[in-house]
């Protein structure tokens, strides 16, 4: 399959994931229900950029997940460019640290608010779209995985190649230093030779959310994964590099996420 073909069809099987398995996440009480209503009506609404052509799900699908593209404010750019920035998935983005790749935004509504008005050159929104658009991305949790727990570790009937990457993650290879279960991400900012210092994303949907990286230099997850693991190394100088099996597992694991 072609890897833009392969895209859109590992974004839709996402999609299905979310909308159908995800529910033994927790749901929002009865009471919040109108508000994410509210906040998907929003999410959809053309009015809130400058130019009234394009809504939050120009960018992050109705669903909230990644269109797999690249952006300078609202134009697409090629992957890799340094001034791009990869559109991240809103899957599990209430349980994240800091916001933006920067992580500059502390929380969600202060992410969306510079979100309307730097990029979409949006009029400043009102207090209650704010917290509408932010009830709605609340609302939007990862895909589960039939062999991990929601803390990230497998369940005992996951593969052998799922539980030996999760031993590399946690163990040698050093991910989870960084990556933190259980929403696989960190507050700090880090310098891992890609241009700057850029938060410590989660790796939640992560099989689903290429190009990689805050620019989108990475078009495959066992490229990203390798160069993680060789940043690692050096930086520990553990003199270890991976074997193909053994990033074929570890590419299972977080594959799994
Ligand atoms: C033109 C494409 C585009 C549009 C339109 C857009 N986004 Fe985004 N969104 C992005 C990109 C690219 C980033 C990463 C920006 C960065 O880190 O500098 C992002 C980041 C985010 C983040 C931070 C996620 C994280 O984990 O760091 C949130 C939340 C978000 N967008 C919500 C929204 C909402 C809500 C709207 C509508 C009001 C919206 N976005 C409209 C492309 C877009
Ligand atoms: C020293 C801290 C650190 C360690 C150790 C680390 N990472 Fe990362 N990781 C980062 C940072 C920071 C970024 C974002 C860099 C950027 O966007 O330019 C990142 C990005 C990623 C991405 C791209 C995510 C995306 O959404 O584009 C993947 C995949 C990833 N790491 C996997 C791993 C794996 C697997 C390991 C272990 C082999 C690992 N990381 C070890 C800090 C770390």
């Amino acid at each position: 399959m072609p890897a833009e073909k392969m895209r859109l069809f590992v974004a839709s099987i996402g999609l299905l994931l979310t909308t159908g398995i995800a529910s033994s996440q927790p749901q929002p009480a009865p009471d919040d229900a109108a508000i994410v209503a509210k906040g998907y009506q929003l999410f959809n609404d053309t009015s809130l950029s400058g130019g009234g052509n394009f809504s939050c799900a120009s960018c992050h699908f109705s669903t909230g997940h990644t269109n797999n593209k690249t952006y300078v404010g609202l134009d697409v750019v090629a992957d890799g460019d340094p001034n791009g920035r990869s559109t991240p998935t809103l899957w599990g983005a209430g349980e994240r640290s800091v916001y933006g790749w920067g992580g500059t935004a502390p929380t969600l509504e202060e992410s969306i608010r510079g979100i309307i008005v730097n990029r979409m050159k949006g009029a400043e929104p009102s207090k209650e779209t704010l917290g509408a658009l932010a009830a709605y991305v609340r609302s939007l949790r990862y895909p589960t995985n039939w062999q991990l727990k929601e803390d990230g570790t497998p369940f005992p009937v996951a593969t052998s190649a799922v539980k030996h990457g999760f031993e590399l993650f946690i163990g040698e290879a050093g991910c989870g230093t960084c990556h933190v279960l259980p929403n696989l991400d960190k507050p700090n900012r880090d310098d891992i030779g890609t241009g700057g210092r850029f938060k410590v994303p989660s790796l939640r949907a992560v099989a689903s959310t290429a190009p990689y990286f805050h620019d989108g230099r990475t078009a495959s997850l066992r490229d990203a994964v390798k160069f993680m693991w060789e940043v690692y190394a050096k930086k520990m100088d553990t003199g270890h590099v991976p074997t193909d099996a053994e990033l074929d597992d570890l590419v299972a694991y977080v594959g799994a996420l």
